[in-house]
């Protein structure tokens, strides 16, 4: 159980995360949305450790996250696995290879060195692009494979680290439909086998309410919305996206799963809640 408690960030005077709280229970599939600059990416970074929050609490289990220090943070950084908008790969090595550094923190410095992994770590990333169904591209130079297959090699990479949390941000915003629908699809059977928490930041409200069992909807570093995407009214969405959240609809569908040319409006989005 992850609980946060009046987290804020600021920067200088500004608080891009502004006193929030909330609970996720272990297993949940929870989607964030919100404007760009709403303060998505800056609570996901908190959850790791990537940023510290300025005031507040986090907690999971009995664990309080924001005072972990050495190795206590690192395992705490290896249990919940971020998953990045532009992958974060090692281009020149093979995809092999960017699947075993997952390994790393599980690992003495020395072996790190040696730059040996074991049978069993191979034959465990091996299974891992298996399940992404990615295994035939082991031995290619990660840069060469297309975004979707990248972000496929990312989500074995973060199974290496047998984490209990996944932090994705805006795992599908640079992939076209048909990537971002295997990548989505990859994330949820992960939740739904291995009762793994996702929390993924998703820039388009169509996508969270396809996978996510729970919405948060943030606005100027403040959850306006946390509920499941059917208790979304059209009220809420424009306390989301602002008023003029019409005007926004290319921005909110931009990246959906959906064809294109199917993808509903804004408009009939509102009218559909
Ligand atoms: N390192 C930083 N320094 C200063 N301001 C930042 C920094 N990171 C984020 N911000 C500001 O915090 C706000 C929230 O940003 P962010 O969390 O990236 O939003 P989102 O991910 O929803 O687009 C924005 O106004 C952004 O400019
Ligand atoms: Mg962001």
């Amino acid at each position: 159980m992850l609980k946060l408690e009046n987290v804020t960030r600021r920067f200088g005077g500004y608080a891009a995360v502004n006193n929030v709280t909330i609970t996720v229970p272990k297993g949940q599939m929870v989607g964030v949305i919100g404007r760009s600059g709403a303060g998505k990416s800056t609570l996901l970074r908190m959850l790791n450790r990537l940023i510290d929050p300025s005031s507040g609490s986090v907690r999971f289990d009995q664990t309080e996250i924001t005072e972990l220090r050495g190795a206590a943070l690192r395992n705490w950084q290896r249990d919940c696995a971020m998953i990045f908008q532009q992958f974060n790969l090692v281009p020149r090595l093979n995809v092999l290879t960017n699947v075993l550094l997952g390994r790393l923190n599980y690992r003495s410095t020395l072996l790190n060195l040696t730059g040996s992994f074991s049978k069993e770590e191979r034959a465990m990333a091996i299974s891992a692009l298996e399940r992404l169904g990615i295994a035939q591209t082991a031995l290619q130079s990660a840069g060469t494979l297309s975004g979707g297959q990248q972000q496929r090699v990312a989500i074995a990479r973060a199974l290496m680290q047998q984490p209990k949390m996944i932090l994705a941000d805006e795992p599908i915003a640079s992939l076209d439909p048909l990537n971002a629908k295997v990548v989505m699809d990859s994330l949820h059977n992960i939740n739904q086998e291995e009762g793994i928490t996702v929390i993924t930041n998703l820039h388009t409200l169509d996508t969270a309410r396809h996978y996510c069992e729970r919405v948060i909807g943030m606005a100027a570093g403040e959850v306006v919305f946390d509920g499941p995407a059917e208790n979304l009214t059209s009220e809420a969405v424009r306390m989301i996206y602002g008023a003029a959240a019409e005007e926004l609809s290319e921005d909110i569908t931009s990246t959906s799963i959906k064809d294109k040319a199917s993808t509903p409006s804004v408009g009939s989005l509102q009218h559909a809640v």
